[in-house]
């Protein structure tokens, strides 16, 4: 019996969130750059949104840049901006035949104009798409969701189109990136690392979590 024949189709996951991580570490076990492993790692993306459409887990959301990730090295940096352009230029047409829409949460406005561009470009071409939905965390944090959150709360408060007693999980769920998505069931982090990173904090309040000992490019 295959690995995908003893799923049980009926208790999948809706959502399902991971931390993509290791790369730097595998690139370094072949004796190579850290950009090696996240050219590898982008294989593993590729297996992992097409397991999902195809056992029908409705949203897989990718942590591929963290809001502290913008302080590592600028060579890595740029090179990751470009291989992320890259990669969503390459394979927007392979979203579209597979039928995934791709969203994006995080702080879209601080990546570089054509990673924008093009990210947006590829969000309006496949936003019909109704098979799985990939959503990317970009330039994203937590701490910086929920501070957003807090501030969009507050101008409501000030303009006197909320009142404090009429705060609800429901504002806070409205006013996060994921708006409107199912909550994650499962999380994943991959290298062996036990920390959630400033991931997706409120959303994962009941998330099952799972580690792996496997680097991002050798988990597909
Ligand atoms: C995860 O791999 C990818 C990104 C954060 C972009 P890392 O680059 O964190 O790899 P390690 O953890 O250094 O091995
Ligand atoms: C988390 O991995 C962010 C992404 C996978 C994009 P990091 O490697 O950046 O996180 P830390 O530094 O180990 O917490
Ligand atoms: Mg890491």
């Amino acid at each position: 019996m295959s690995l995908k024949e003893k799923i049980n189709l009926s208790k999948l996951p809706q959502h399902i969130a991971i931390i993509m991580d290791g790369n730097g570490r595998w690139a370094k076990q072949q004796g190579e750059q850290r950009i090696f492993g996240h050219e590898n790692g982008v294989k593993s993306v590729r297996e992992a949104v097409e397991a999902c459409a195809e056992l029908g887990v409705n949203y897989l959301t990718l942590y591929a840049f963290s809001t502290e990730n913008w302080n590592r090295p600028q060579e890595e940096v740029i090179a990751l901006m470009q291989l992320l352009v890259h990669t969503i230029s390459a394979e927007t047409a392979t979203l579209n035949k597979n039928n995934i829409r791709l969203q994006a949460i995080g702080d879209l406005k601080s990546l570089p104009a054509d990673c924008y561009n093009e990210l947006q470009e590829a969000i309006e071409k496949t936003k019909d798409n109704t098979r799985t939905t990939l959503v990317l965390a970009l330039s994203y944090s937590s701490r910086w969701e929920l501070l957003n959150a807090v501030q969009q709360i507050a101008e409501k408060i000030q303009n006197k189109t909320l009142s404090p007693q009429n705060i609800t999980e429901n504002t806070i769920n409205t006013h996060l990136c994921t708006a409107g998505m199912p909550e994650p069931e499962l999380m994943i982090r991959t290298s062996g690392e036990h920390r959630i990173s400033n991931f997706l904090l409120w959303q994962l309040a009941y998330a099952e979590l799972y580690f792996t000992d496997k680097l991002w490019p050798d988990s597909n």
